[in-house]
């Protein structure tokens, strides 16, 4: 098993399904009361460079219910704001943490970080991607359908860290993915050649909507400007109009559909009012399996 977890092409897919299995096992544990102690006395840093509530508090929560210790670390309080090197921080946080969870801009950061230090070193969202919320996702698909062996999974919006992702999951999982972005605004072009260069299942790239909808089992949006990319929002608003998951776009999907979002969600921009509170969305179950899907990553890296 890889040292860090920085993103789904670090593992295989029996590596996935075992996180799965953990994630079901304390999932029950934590709804029962069962004392699950597997990280008892030890210490995850969380360093943010960017701003969460779900990551934080799934991961702060997840590190005190398996008998750790979670320490929250804002970049911009810390010497790492002021420019004391990736490097040196890791090798000096590894000195005292038995893991690191970090949120940030560049996925090299991350990759350095994790370089440097003796310990793990989890991915919390970069601009390329978002590991923990898309095993978060699958394991909600997985807990809604029963699995996601032969599902249709539909992506409409941004190429972002989640298309990404759940592109490098398509190809892990092999199960069949169709993203509909906007021109210019496609996934990672490296990331889509990792992914059609290891799989046999279909990984397809449209501008169209509808196309990407139809008969899809599983269907995820995001917002339109993500995190750093504020700037863009009015220019962005206008390239992403016709990309809004509405009742009408849902309608071409399977009946017994489910809608995924990682939140936050920007209601009248990439996902209506009516979709995201309607009977197909998944999206509380979603963010609330980022804490057991979390403690299960913590607990095989760390335990
Ligand atoms: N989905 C997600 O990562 O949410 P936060 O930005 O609130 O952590
Ligand atoms: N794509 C979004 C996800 C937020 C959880 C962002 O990076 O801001």
């Amino acid at each position: 098993m890889n040292k860090d977890f920085l993103a789904l092409s670090q593992f295989s897919k029996n590596e996935l399904d075992g996180i799965f299995t953990l994630t079901r096992e304390l999932k029950e544990k934590q709804k029962k009361g069962i004392e699950h102690h597997l990280l008892k006395g030890k210490t995850l840093a969380m360093i943010f460079e960017k701003s969460s509530t779900r990551t934080r508090i799934s991961f702060e929560v997840g590190m005190y219910q398996l008998g750790g210790h979670p320490l929250f670390i804002s970049s911009k309080d810390s010497q790492m704001g002021r420019g004391e090197p990736i490097k040196d921080t890791a090798r000096v946080m590894a000195r005292y943490c038995d893991g690191v969870m970090i949120r940030t801009y560049g996925q090299e950061i991350v990759e350095e970080f994790a370089r440097y230090a003796t310990v793990p070193v989890i991915n919390g969202l970069t601009d390329l991607h978002h590991p923990c919320q898309i095993m978060a996702d699958l394991f909600t698909v997985i807990e809604h359908r029963g699995g996601y062996e032969g599902l249709k999974f539909a992506w409409v919006g941004d190429g972002n860290n989640m298309a990404n992702t759940w592109i490098e999951a398509a190809a892990i999982f092999g199960f069949d993915l169709t993203l509909a972005c906007p021109k210019g605004y496609e996934p990672d072009a490296a990331v889509m050649e990792w992914a059609l260069g290891r799989t046999t299942s279909k990984i397809v790239l449209t501008d169209d909507p509808q196309e990407a909808v139809k008969d899809a089992d599983v269907v995820n949006t995001d917002v339109w400007a993500s995190m750093g990319q504020e700037a863009e929002q009015k220019k962005r608003e206008k390239d992403f109009a016709g990309y809004q998951l509405s009742e009408a776009l849902l309608d071409l999907a399977k009946g017994n559909c489910m809608v995924l979002h990682c939140l936050p969600a920007h209601r009248g921009e990439e996902i209506t009012d009516q979709v995201i509170e309607g009977p197909h969305s998944a999206v509380w179950d979603e963010a609330e399996n980022r804490l057991h899907v979390q403690k299960a990553i913590l607990a095989t890296l760390m335990g």
